[in-house]
């Protein structure tokens, strides 16, 4: 069987994953965020990660330009996030989901996320129509909570006692 790009997108929507916003700056400052669950952790010793960004995403232009990105691992009362953040930059508007502050390095930290982490890239790897961004991890917090799953096009939590 072929491997189209349709094919090869049905494949991997059966591998369960968990769900981040990757946040950078835009060209004015302000907090950008993309739905992403192409992350991967590389190394315990240094704190490493990568990340896969589509070259037509906004966020690659702006993780490219200032070699920072954060990680939210999104807790699972965190779906209008990932909705929002997946959708097209211009069909986003203006009203946030919820709130955002800034870390000491000014990366965008989602209110509620179980964790963040703000990278430094080290290396960029373009791959097919994507961008391998290796990270190295300069900060981290977290909290409890129960995280937000994605599968098969569907967001899905672990908790089966939900409040
Ligand atoms: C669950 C989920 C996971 C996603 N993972 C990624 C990803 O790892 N890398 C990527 O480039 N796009 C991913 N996307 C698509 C982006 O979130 C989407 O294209 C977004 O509009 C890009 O925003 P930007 O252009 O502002 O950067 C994902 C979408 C969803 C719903």
């Amino acid at each position: 069987m072929e491997v189209n790009s349709e094919l090869f997108r049905s494949a991997w929507s059966k591998f369960p994953t968990g769900v981040t916003v990757i946040t950078s700056n835009d060209h004015e400052n302000n907090v950008h965020g993309m739905t992403a669950n192409a992350v991967l952790s590389v190394s315990n010793d240094p704190p490493m990660v990568i990340i896969s960004v589509g070259i037509d995403r906004q966020s690659n232009s702006f993780i490219t330009t200032n070699k920072r990105f954060g990680v939210n691992i999104l807790s699972d009362d965190q779906t209008d996030w990932a909705e929002f953040y997946a959708m097209k930059p211009e069909n986003r508007g203006d009203a946030l989901p919820g709130e955002i502050r800034k870390s000491d390095n000014g990366i965008g930290i989602l209110d509620g996320a179980l964790t963040f982490m703000d990278c430094e890239v080290t290396e960029a790897y373009e791959v097919g129509d994507h961008t391998l961004f290796l990270g190295t991890v300069v900060y981290a917090e977290g909290q409890d909570g129960w995280p937000l799953l994605y599968h098969e096009g569907d967001y899905l939590s672990l908790n089966e006692d939900p409040d």
